[in-house]
């Protein structure tokens, strides 16, 4: 057999882990060749792959980012996308093609199964909002550099009696932002799926500083809104899959909580810097165990599938299920953190 495996979308500590896996299996375990696109969807667009071997994959695992290189193209959104990827793979004697990623990624390989293309998905990403998977390799590594960074940040926000708001990712989901301001203590922490409301949070710091505290942290997602008509917002550029760019909500928060309640303000972006770099233990430990599955379920013609964690077991679910719906944060999971606010 052979077997393509690409990576797309916003890359993720564990990816590596993942082709390690699948090539050393596909090879050693079932005598398949494996075949490795570049640069996401445009590598089965554009033909543009080399073979991968154990001896080519050594070495990776610990290693963050992806050896594959990423890109956010829509295959759907190209001229004749469809065909090209199915042309491709035919020229190329693939028997099938493990797309290794998240919403956008997986949805385009599922389209791709339902128009008779033998695709099959391994969740991945950092902001851990995937359907049909309890958790995605990725998120682990994300959480414990905003948890650091919080915690550093606790200690020059307290020297100096400001209100340090940090700014995290999660596009739809305020997974990353909720666990790293837990971890971190953090005193209020604004996610995308509960819209706030800045004179609640201005209420929350005023209170805390009114009970002796004179420092405060704001954890807050990319992704976080006001409530309608509440305070000002910025729409981004959009991208092939048309979500905007995100980025811009700490900064705006900055200024209103220091007009609103006269004390000062900083806000931290962390960016990427939560993408990059070595995957935790949990995330390679996770990411290997998907991968070793991926290429199991590829060897047992298990197209438009997707192995996923649920419980401590890896199980194949549909793939359309996992792109069915995101897993957003749930109200009780919030008023966890809620308990701890102010
Ligand atoms: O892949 C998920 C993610 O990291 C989101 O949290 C974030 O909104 C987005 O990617 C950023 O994408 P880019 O690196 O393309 O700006």
């Amino acid at each position: 057999m052979r077997v393509g495996i690409l990576t797309g979308g916003g890359d993720c500590p564990g990816l590596n882990a993942v082709i390690r896996a699948v090539v050393r299996r596909g090879i050693d375990g079932h005598g398949h060749a494996i075949v490795g696109f570049r640069d996401g969807w445009r590598g089965p667009l554009e033909r543009d792959c080399e073979k991968l071997t154990i001896e080519s994959t050594r070495g990776i695992l610990p290693r963050g980012g992806t050896i594959l290189r990423s890109s956010r193209t829509n295959p759907l959104g190209r001229e004749g996308g469809a065909d090209r990827v199915r042309e491709n793979m035919a020229a190329l004697e693939l028997d099938g093609l493990i797309a290794v990623g998240g919403e956008d990624t997986l949805g385009a390989a599922s389209k791709l199964y339902e128009a008779g293309l033998p695709v099959l998905g391994v969740p991945k990403t950092i902001d851990n909002d995937l359907g049909g998977t309890d958790v995605t390799f990725g998120f682990d590594t994300a959480v414990h550099v905003a948890t650091e960074a919080i915690d550093r940040l606790h200690t020059t926000a307290e020297s100096h009696n400001r209100i340090l708001i940090v700014e995290v990712m999660g596009r739809h989901a305020g997974w990353i932002a909720l666990h790293s301001g837990i971890a971190g203590g953090a005193d209020v922490i604004l996610i995308p799926e509960r819209p706030f409301d800045i004179d609640e949070v201005c209420r929350l710091l005023r209170r805390r500083h009114e009970r002796g505290r004179f420092f405060s942290i704001v954890v807050v997602a990319e992704g976080a809104v006001p409530l309608a008509g509440t305070m000002e917002t910025v729409a981004g550029e959009p991208d092939e899959f048309g979500h905007e760019r995100l980025g811009g909500v700490g900064q705006r928060l900055e200024r209103e909580v220091a007009s609103r309640t006269g004390f000062e303000a900083r806000a931290t972006v962390l960016g990427h810097v939560q993408r990059g770099g070595t995957p935790t233990a949990y995330d390679r430990v996770l990411a290997t165990r998907l991968g070793l599955a991926a290429i199991d379920a590829a060897d047992a013609g298990r197209w438009g599938t997707m192995p996923a964690l649920r419980s401590t077991r890896i199980e194949l679910v549909p793939l359309a299920e996992a792109v069915r719906e995101l897993r957003l944060v749930p109200d009780e999971d919030y008023a966890e953190a809620e308990a701890f606010f102010g």
